[in-house]
């Protein structure tokens, strides 16, 4: 008999593993044996769930709500979401055109598997979150860059898309404000893209997961709230887990066009079914909450965001757009590229970041796992005493250079 030889499918074979991986596996060990290590590679809210979300669960688990429910979420939740997208969003979803999964980063993958056919191009602006472009990949089909640059705040500019633009083009996903630069699209940005995406026929997801984060009392704006033709090729995405500080209960949505909301509650039906049926009900109690708890995690991200931004900014060699949303600040330390710091010469983010992980046990995500190398994110889902710490920290170890 031949041994036995696993093969993995090329499909899932050519998947990138996070480049961030080291860094955090590195962090861990660092830690491990003792080491002050401060963590800003965080991609979570550092605050707990709110106690009456927590109970929320509980009072539903106590009543039975511990069975399947349908695939596409409860038509309590679905009421709820349909509710927030028109009072905070002016969008018109009825329940039937929503979908629930299990997270937003659930709602995107049934999304990318439900529109792109193998060799379909999909547009991606650069900075990029992570997981869009190997969603692409696991649709068999190709992401396409979008640049943008630190220069002007990381707008989205029209000539950009067009350049990007070919007959294979499908879809334009966004993310605003953004993971990782913390740029916020203004009305006008959005108008634009909206006027390519409808000249162009072309699906727009819009990811606005962290919609509650918004600063210096910017204005947040849906993309599919632009108009009548914007709405019916907008899928909008969004979720409980950077709002409500709920990453782990896995609640994310989208409202669009029926024919996909189907498709996708198709695809969910034959992969995970429902999200996890307690946490829609806690899901409902966020949504209806009128309590200051989300205002009170937004203002705490704001005094974070004037403290980081102010102290990074002041280190010579090193710049940084203050964002307007998110929790990361996305500062370009590739003036340090080709040096010599601490003794180990330099020649990329992930060489900076590992360097720096190493002698100052300050952990940061290279920017070449969000396509620029030339940036590096820190989040500040932290305490102000950490910020203050790594930001020191930080300074020290480039002085060296
Ligand atoms: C830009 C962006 N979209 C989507 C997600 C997914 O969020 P979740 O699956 O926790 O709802 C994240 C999480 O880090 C994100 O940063």
């Amino acid at each position: 008999m031949s041994p036995f030889s696993l093969r993995i499918s090329d499909r899932v074979a050519a998947v990138q593993p996070s480049a961030t991986l080291t860094i955090s596996t590195k962090a861990k060990e660092l830690a491990a044996s003792g080491k002050n290590v401060i963590d800003m590679s965080a991609g979570e809210p550092d605050f707990n769930t709110p106690d009456f979300l927590i109970e929320a669960a509980y009072s539903a688990m106590k009543k039975g709500k511990t069975k399947y429910t349908a695939v596409a979420g409860t038509i309590d939740l679905r009421k709820a979401i349909s509710a927030k997208f028109k009072n905070e969003n002016g969008l018109d979803y009825p329940p039937e055109q929503i979908s629930v999964a299990n997270g937003a980063k659930h709602t995107l993958y049934n999304i990318f598997q439900a529109i792109l056919n193998p060799g379909d191009e999909i547009l991606v602006p650069t900075p990029d979150w992570v997981s869009y472009k190997e969603m692409a990949h696991l649709a068999s089909a190709v992401p396409v860059d979008v640049p943008t640059s630190q220069a002007d705040g990381f707008y989205l500019h029209r000539e950009a898309l067009e350049k990007a633009l070919t007959p294979k083009t499908r879809a334009l996903v966004i993310n605003s404000p953004s993971n990782p630069t913390g740029a916020l699209y203004s009305r006008k940005n959005l108008e634009e893209i909206a006027d390519f995406a409808v000249k162009n026929n072309i699906l727009v997801i819009s990811d606005e997961i962290y919609e509650k984060l918004v600063y210096d009392g910017a204005e947040f704006v849906s993309i599919a709230s632009l108009g009548p033709e914007i709405f019916e090729r907008t899928i909008t995405v969004n979720g409980l887990s950077k709002s409500h500080a709920m990453t782990g209960w896995r609640i994310g949505y989208a409202g669009g066009p029926k024919v996909l909301i189907s498709a996708i509650n198709t695809l969910q039906s034959h992969s995970t079914s429902n999200a996890v049926t307690f946490c829609q009900d806690a899901s409902v109690a966020a949504l209806n909450d009128t309590s200051d708890f989300v205002e009170r995690c937004r203002s705490t991200f704001e005094k974070r965001r004037d403290l980081i931004h102010s102290l990074i900014t002041a280190i010579p060699g090193i710049t940084c757009v203050k964002p307007l949303g998110a929790f990361y600040v996305f500062p370009d330390v590739s003036s340090f590229y080709g040096k010599t710091i601490m003794g180990k010469p330099i020649n990329n983010g992930l060489e900076f970041c590992a360097h720096l992980l190493d002698t100052v046990h300050v952990a940061a995500v290279p920017g070449s796992a969000f396509d620029s190398d030339a940036h590096l994110r820190l989040s500040y889902a932290t305490s102000e005493e950490n910020i203050r710490e790594a930001i020191r920290r930080i300074a020290e170890f480039v002085k060296g250079a």
